[in-house]
């Protein structure tokens, strides 16, 4: 099939880098976000979401090759994501996708993903 990918339509990984550090721009002067993070440089786990997205929306799979399996919500059971995190972290990517300017079609399916993502990763009743 020669069909074209989400990854591609949207100018592929320059795209993803854009959005991914962006919305690392707003985690590192969050105060509910930021101290969630274990690391003191995110620039690893920046580059983790980015590779992950990247993956998921039909790049290359270097995300799987480092990391394995996502199993997201695993991942994300150290960190307790309630109600206020979550709101956190999807207003960054809020302002992380209006950065990138994507034609609405595009737009509306990369938002729709992340706001369902964001909310199959609570773990905490608030
Ligand atoms: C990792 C927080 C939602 C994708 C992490 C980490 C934290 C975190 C603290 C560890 C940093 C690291 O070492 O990589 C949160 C919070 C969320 C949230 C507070 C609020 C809802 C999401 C969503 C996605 C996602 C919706 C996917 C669309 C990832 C990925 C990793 C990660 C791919 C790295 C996993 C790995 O390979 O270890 N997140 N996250 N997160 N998060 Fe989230």
């Amino acid at each position: 099939a020669d069909e074209v990918t989400f990854y591609e339509a949207v100018g592929g990984e320059e795209t993803f880098r854009r959005l991914v550090h962006r919305f690392y721009e707003g985690v590192a002067a969050d105060p509910i976000l930021r101290p969630l993070y274990p690391e003191e440089d995110l620039g690893p786990a920046e580059e983790r979401l980015r590779l992950f997205l990247i993956q998921y929306w039909g790049g290359p799979r270097t995300y799987g090759e480092r990391r394995g399996h996502p199993r997201l919500r695993m991942r994300h059971a150290p960190f307790p994501i309630g109600g206020a995190e979550h709101d956190a972290w999807l207003a960054h990517m809020r302002d992380a996708v209006d950065e990138i300017a994507l034609p609405e079609p595009l737009e509306k399916m990369l938002w729709d993903y992340l706001v369902m993502a964001a909310n199959s990763m609570i773990n905490k009743l608030d």
